[in-house]
């Protein structure tokens, strides 16, 4: 295969998994604003029915994310190394049935235990859906695991053939074998880092699911609470957390070709992911700080784990950024805004993530926890798809931004601090998360929230309809 031909039929793929996953992005979305304009009191969804529409947006959206995040770095990557674009197909094969069983198990199944499907949920729901929607719910999760591993595999595995694993993991650097010159892109280093740890993850993932399907067919199973617990918080935490990291991964390609400066690797960026890869690992824990019964160590380890995870990778990459653009002469358009803003969105996200784990006491289940992860998703990672969307055309396709593409930008952003500010400060007074109906006192965050909510609506929908419109300029390419 030619290295045009290769290039164009990433570039191909990567755009037409973007253009799917940007509209499933929005329409799980969606759910979640429902859900929103229910709770600030605007209609009345039945708490079961509120139940499942966050089940679908939180695993709709996330996982929608995170697919075309993947296919995204997977072009970025590809500028350097030679990917499988058949096991990309495969992948994306595999999100399309996890697609469709999320939809049977929610909306026909009637299933709602939110994405954590805490061990006997699925099976215990007091009626509210029948055990075989919670075995389909198992086999969506076991899907993503599946489509995730066979992606991480494949950037580990061609990283590797070309720069050596030691390398791609950014150790030579480290022990002096590499220099900034002879060392991999830093976009080699990061998502090999972020994939290895991500396929860690899905391993422990891969055990929830397994036991708990072992358990439905034989109720006799023994599964420790505890122990269970753990491994879904291990497992899910980590894997939001890859979201950003192949984020981060897609700056560090992209951003320098607008600042017009290279972006390399070098000793504090292997050192700060490599700690980032251990820190990351630990800090799941802070999920688990009120279960009195987990040892004393753990929980320790768990609070110095979440301070560590938030700073080594993203101080550097903030920093670096800061002096990347720092008198450029850099054109600011679209997407490297939505580049820059992301990292912001990461960062502002990350502190709050932190407040959490010192403030445990005070903020453990409130409605701060989603205002910290909606921060790094809706205005984090997010952000960082669009700008790769919106860069993909403009080099693929020549085109230029326009009126709406800005207004699409700045509602999305004033949309979505709006939002989460009222995620956090009802997380402040101590609204409890997951509650269909809010404490009275609080309701008027989600009434707020609400306004806030539709402004993102405006802002999605905006940005959706720019894509797709922007995506007919890319000039047809032989070969997809
Ligand atoms: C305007 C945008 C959004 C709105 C209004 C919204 C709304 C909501 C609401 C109301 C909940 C339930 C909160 C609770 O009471 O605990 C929720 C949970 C969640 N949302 Fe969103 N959301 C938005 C965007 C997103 C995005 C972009 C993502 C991911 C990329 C996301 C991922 C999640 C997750 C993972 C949960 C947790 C579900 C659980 O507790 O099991 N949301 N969202």
């Amino acid at each position: 295969m030619t290295d045009s031909f290769y290039q164009r039929r990433t570039a191909g793929i990567a755009l037409g998994i973007g253009a799917i996953t940007i509209v499933l992005y929005g329409a799980t979305l969606f759910f979640g604003v429902i859900a929103r304009t229910s709770q600030g009191g605007f209609i009345e969804l039945r708490p079961d029915v509120l139940y499942e529409f966050v089940t679908l947006h939180s695993v709709g959206v996330a996982g929608s994310l995170m697919t075309g995040v993947t296919a995204l770095m997977w072009y970025a990557l590809s500028k350097h190394v030679r990917l499988s674009m058949n096991l990309m197909l495969i992948m994306f094969g595999i999100i399309g049935a996890a697609v469709v069983s999320l939809l049977v198990c929610t909306l026909m199944g009637y299933y709602g235990s939110g994405w954590t499907y805490l061990y006997p949920l699925p099976f215990k729901s007091a009626g509210a859906w029948d055990e075989w929607a919670g075995a389909l719910y198992l086999l969506v999760i076991m899907c993503v695991i599946i489509a995730m591993f066979i992606a991480w595999c494949d950037v580990v595995v061609s990283c590797s053939r070309k720069y050596g694993f030691a390398s791609s993991m950014g150790w030579n650097l480290i022990w002096g074998n590499d220099t900034p010159d002879t060392a991999p892109p830093p976009v080699v280093i990061i998502s090999t880092i972020t994939a290895l740890c991500g396929i860690m993850a899905l391993f422990s993932g891969s055990i929830t699911v397994v036991q708990q399907l072992i358990y439905w067919a034989n109720p006799s199973y023994y599964i420790d609470y505890l122990f269970i617990k753990n491994l879904i918080y291990y497992f899910g935490h980590i894997l939001m957390n890859m979201v950003m990291y192949m984020c981060a991964a897609i700056v560090y390609e992209l951003l320098p070709r607008y600042a017009g400066r290279p972006w390399k690797s070098n000793k504090i960026v292997a050192i700060s992911w490599n700690t980032a890869f251990i820190a990351v690992t630990l800090a799941y824990l802070h999920h688990l700080l009120q279960d009195f019964v987990q040892p004393l160590a753990f929980q320790v380890i768990g609070v110095f784990g979440s301070y560590m995870a938030a700073f080594p990778a993203t101080v550097v990459t903030i920093i670096g950024s800061l002096i990347l653009v720092y008198r450029s002469g850099m054109k600011w358009s679209v997407a490297p805004l939505y580049f820059f803003l992301g990292l912001m969105g990461w960062a502002i996200g990350g502190f709050a993530a932190v407040m959490d784990a010192g403030f445990n006491q005070q903020f453990h289940n409130t409605m701060f926890v989603p205002g910290h992860f909606h921060t790094y998703l809706l205005a984090g990672a997010s952000f960082v798809f669009v700008g790769a969307l919106y860069h993909l055309t403009e080099e693929l396709g020549g085109c230029t931004d326009t009126f709406e593409d800005r207004v699409g930008l700045w509602t999305w952003l004033i949309g979505a601090y709006g939002v989460t500010a009222m995620f956090m400060y009802s997380g402040i007074f101590g609204t409890p998360r997951r509650y269909a109906v809010q404490m009275p006192g609080t309701e008027v965050y989600s009434t707020i929230a609400v306004y806030f909510a539709w402004i993102v609506v405006f802002g999605v929908t905006m940005v959706i309809a720019r894509y797709l419109t922007r995506l007919q300029r890319v000039k047809p390419l032989r070969g997809w």
